[in-house]
C-alpha cells in the first residue's frame, strides 16, 4: 500500500465487529446497570472531591456552579455523538475506532495515542488526588506519614515560573494504590464490575450526604460576589473541573464486555453523565456556600469543608469515602486503559504480541495491565496535580472535539449504516460539542498546548518508526 493510501486506509465496520469474536474476544457479561455503575465508577472521583478546591478557590469563586455547568454541556453535547459510535460500533477501542471507520490509519493512530493519555495520566492524577484523601483520614486517627513520602519531588511555582524542589521522595500511598487495583485487574473483569459496583453505591452514598447535610450549613452571603474571577474565570474553572466529567466516555470502551451493546451502552452513557450532572452542581453550590471561596481547601476540600465547621464525624465520612470512592475511578480508568492498548495492538500498531496477549485463565489483557500500572503509579507519585489534570484535560477535550467531527463525517460518508442510537438535532448537537469544547480547550493556556503537541509528536515517531510497518490493515 502506498504511504498516501495507508494514511487514509479505514478499517470497515464489518471487519470491527467480526474482530471481536475469537481468541482475543473478552467476555460478555456486563448489562445496562452495571456499564452505568461502571461510568459513575469512573466519574466521581478525584476531580469532584480534590479538584474543586482550586478551580473555585483561584479560578470561579461560587460561580464553580456556572463551571460544572459548561463543562457538563461540552461532556453531554460529545456524550450524545459518543453514543451514536457506541450503539453502531460496539467493539473495545472507544474514540479510536470509531475514527478508525471514518478517518482513516493517521488520525486513528492520533486518538488512540490521544487516549492512552486521557486514561493513563487521568489515572496518576486519580492516583495523586487519592492520596490526600488517604493522608487526611490518616491525620483524623493523628497518623502522620513523614512529609518526605507524601510529596512530588518537584512542584511548579507560577510566582517564580520556574520548578522548585519540595523536599519530598516520593508520593509512596500514590504509587502503593495504583499497584494494588493494578493486581485487581489483572484477576478478571467479572470480579472487578462488582467490586466497583460496591464502591459506585458507597460513593453516591456520600455525595448525597454531602448536599443533605452540607445544605444545612450553607451561608447564601458566601455566594457573593458570585463571578469573583469574571466569565473567563469560569471559563478557566470549567476547564480543570472538566476533569471531574472524565470517565463516561470510559463506558464505550467496554462495549465487547457488553450483553447488549447497541442498546446498552448509550445508555450507560448518557445516564452516568447526567446524574453525575447534577450531583456535582449541587455539591458545588453546597461547598462555595458553606465556606468562603478564598478559604476553600486546596487539597481535600469537601472533607475540610466539614472540618471547618466543627463537624468531625461527618468530616471523617467524606474523607473515608473520597478514599474509597477515588479508588474505583482508578479501577475503571486502568481498565478502560488496557481496552484501548488491546485495540490498538489488535490493529498491530503497537506489539500485538505483548498489549495484545489475553491471560488464559482470567482472560484479562494482564501484560498491558501490568505495564500500564508501573507507569501510572510512578507519574503519580513523581509529578504535580495540576501539571497531571490540566495535561488530561486538554488530551480529553481534543478527543471530545474528534469524536463529534467523526460522527457528521460517518453519517456522510456510511449514510445507510444501522444506528441504534442516533445522536439527535444532527448537525447542531456535534457542531456545539466542537465550540464548547474547543473553548475550554483554548482557556487551559500554551504551556499545555505545547504538552499536548509534544505527546501528540512522540505519538507520531512510534507511528513512523513502528505501526506503519506493522499495521494489519496496511499487511494484511
Ligand atoms: N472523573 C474522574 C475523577 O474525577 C476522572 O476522578
Amino acid at each position: 500500500m502506498k504511504l498516501s493510501e495507508q494514511l487514509f486506509a479505514r478499517k470497515s465496520i464489518e471487519v470491527l465487529l467480526a474482530e471481536t469474536e475469537g481468541e482475543h474476544g473478552l467476555r460478555k457479561v456486563l448489562g445496562p446497570v452495571a456499564l452505568t455503575a461502571l461510568g459513575v465508577g469512573c466519574i466521581i472521583g478525584a476531580g469532584i472531591f480534590v479538584l474543586t478546591g482550586l478551580a473555585a478557590n483561584q479560578y470561579a469563586g461560587p460561580a464553580l456552579t456556572l463551571s460544572f455547568v459548561v463543562a457538563g454541556l461540552g461532556c453531554t453535547l460529545a456524550a450524545l455523538c459518543y453514543a451514536e459510535f457506541a450503539s453502531t460500533v460496539p467493539v473495545a477501542g472507544s474514540a479510536y475506532t470509531y475514527a478508525y471507520a471514518t478517518l482513516g490509519e493517521l488520525l486513528a493512530w492520533i486518538i488512540g495515542w490521544d487516549l492512552v493519555l486521557e486514561y493513563a495520566v487521568a489515572s496518576s492524577t486519580v492516583a495523586h488526588g487519592w492520596s490526600h484523601y488517604f493522608v487526611l483520614f490518616l491525620g483524623i486517627f493523628g497518623i502522620e506519614l513523614p512529609h518526605m513520602w507524601v510529596g512530588n519531588p518537584f512542584d511548579y511555582d507560577p510566582a517564580t515560573g520556574s520548578w522548585v524542589a519540595t523536599g519530598a521522595i516520593m508520593n509512596l500511598p500514590a504509587f502503593l494504590v495504583v499497584m494494588l487495583v493494578t493486581a485487581i485487574l489483572v484477576l478478571g473483569i467479572r470480579e472487578s464490575a462488582r467490586f466497583n459496583a460496591a464502591m459506585v453505591i458507597l460513593k453516591v452514598a456520600v455525595v448525597l450526604f454531602v448536599i443533605v447535610v452540607g445544605a444545612g450549613y450553607v451561608d447564601t452571603a458566601n455566594w457573593d460576589p458570585y463571578m469573583p474571577y469574571g466569565f473567563s474565570g469560569v471559563l478557566k474553572g470549567a476547564a480543570y473541573i472538566f476533569f471531574a466529567y472524565i470517565g463516561f466516555d470510559s463506558v464505550s470502551t467496554h462495549a465487547e464486555e457488553a450483553k447488549n451493546p447497541q442498546r446498552d451502552v448509550p445508555i450507560g452513557i448518557i445516564v452516568s453523565l447526567l446524574l453525575c450532572t447534577i450531583l456535582y452542581i449541587l455539591v458545588a453550590a453546597v461547598l462555595t456556600g458553606m465556606v468562603p471561596y478564598k478559604s476553600i481547601h486546596l487539597d481535600a476540600p469537601v472533607a475540610e469543608a466539614f472540618g471547618a465547621r466543627g463537624l468531625a464525624a461527618a468530616q471523617l465520612l467524606v474523607a473515608a469515602g473520597a478514599v474509597v470512592g477515588i479508588t474505583s475511578v482508578l479501577l475503571v480508568l486502568l481498565l478502560s486503559q488496557a481496552r484501548i492498548l488491546l485495540a490498538l495492538a489488535r490493529d498491530g500498531l503497537i506489539s500485538r504480541s505483548f498489549f495484545g496477549a489475553v491471560h488464559p485463565r482470567f482472560r484479562t489483557p494482564h501484560k498491558a495491565t501490568i505495564l500500564t500500572g508501573i507507569l501510572v503509579g510512578l507519574a503519580g507519585a513523581l509529578l504535580p496535580l495540576k501539571l497531571l489534570a490540566d495535561l488530561v484535560n486538554i488530551g480529553t477535550l481534543m478527543a471530545f472535539v474528534v469524536v463529534c467531527g467523526a460522527v457528521m463525517v460517518m453519517r456522510r460518508t456510511h449514510p445507510d449504516l444501522h444506528r441504534p442510537f442516533r445522536t439527535p438535532l444532527m448537525p447542531w448537537v456535534p457542531i456545539g460539542g466542537i465550540v464548547v469544547n474547543l473553548a475550554m480547550m483554548l482557556s487551559l493556556g500554551w504551556e499545555n498546548w505545547l504538552r499536548l503537541a509534544v505527546w501528540l509528536g512522540i505519538g507520531l515517531a512510534i507511528y513512523f518508526v513502528y505501526g506503519r510497518r506493522h499495521s494489519k490493515l496496511a499487511h494484511p
